[in-house]
């Protein structure tokens, strides 16, 4: 029988998932299925466990489940523990069920690719949600110099800083005290979701500053929009970090890391 794959969430009929592991499978000529499951938002425990009665291998978890999934697993890695959430399940050969966390991992490899390491580097992270908290281990561990983390309720980002220290330079500062620019901005907020922006001064921008939005879409984005008017040395959009994400679940099921950046260009046109 192929080997069966899906990603889970309520709604889930924009998701990305399918076309990207199709385009994964196709070519690195793995033969697998991949489908979109709408969980009912109350029942996805039930659906998850009959995929994986019925044999499926892997699943990718998707808003709202990633906390939900993280109770259901039997074991986890690291970046899950610390992130509270997971989007990456692995049905193992005793049938019990592993947890990753590779959205972090999806971003910092998107940043290596467009920006080399990222050693010494200072991050400013906005944000304090589930987002921030998923990348926060990921890139301390590829060696940043640095990070800071800022919020619009700044007590989540205090936690947050708290939480992390053990792992690295971890701070937090209230948005209206920061007064340095920083190399890596990062905005995890929902606020472009709106199209509106985090409070953040402008000063954190300087001109050799790389904005990140991990929003991504046909449009750039308010804050990417913002960032660029502020002088910003590049401004990037968060579709390379899905795809990112992707390839390390990708690799995570199959044992093989496949090539990203014609997925991303694909990606990339069908928005268009
Ligand atoms: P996610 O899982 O996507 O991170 P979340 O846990 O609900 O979602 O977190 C959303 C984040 O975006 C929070 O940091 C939130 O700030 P608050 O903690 O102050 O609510 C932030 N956010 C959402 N809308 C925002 C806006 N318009 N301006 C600034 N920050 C915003």
């Amino acid at each position: 029988m192929t080997d069966r794959y899906a990603v889970f969430g309520n709604p889930i009929g924009h998701s990305k998932s399918p076309f990207i592991h199709r385009l994964f499978a196709r070519n690195t000529a793995q033969a697998l299925t991949y489908e979109a499951i709408l969980a009912p938002v109350d029942g996805f425990a039930p659906a998850l466990q009959r995929f994986f009665a019925e044999g499926g291998k892997g699943a990718n978890v998707t808003v709202p489940f990633k906390e939900q999934a993280f109770a259901l697993c039997d074991s986890m890695s690291e970046e899950a523990r610390l992130a509270g959430a997971v989007n990456t399940l692995i049905r193992q050969a005793d049938g019990s069920i592993r947890g990753e966390n590779t959205d972090g991992l999806g971003l910092v490899a998107d940043l290596e690719a467009n920006l080399g390491s990222l050693t010494g580097k200072t991050v400013l992270l906005l944000g304090a949600g589930g987002a921030a908290r998923g990348c926060i281990l990921p890139l301390l561990n590829a060696g940043i110099g640095e990070l800071c983390i800022t919020n619009r309720t700044q007590s989540k980002a205090d936690m947050l800083a708290g939480q992390f220290a053990g792992h690295g330079k971890v701070t937090a500062i209230a948005m209206p005290e920061l007064n340095l620019a920083y190399d890596i901005i990062i905005n995890s907020t929902s606020a472009s979701l709106s199209n509106e922006l985090p409070p953040v001064p402008a000063r954190v921008v300087g001109s050799h500053s790389v904005c990140y939005d991990m929003m991504y879409g046909k449009e750039t984005t308010a804050f990417n929009l913002w960032a660029k008017a502020q002088g910003a040395a590049q401004v990037m959009d968060g579709l390379g970090m899905l795809v990112g994400q992707a390839a390390k679940s990708f690799a995570l099921w199959r044992g093989i890391e496949p090539e990203t950046a014609t997925v991303q260009q694909a990606l990339r046109a069908s928005l268009a």
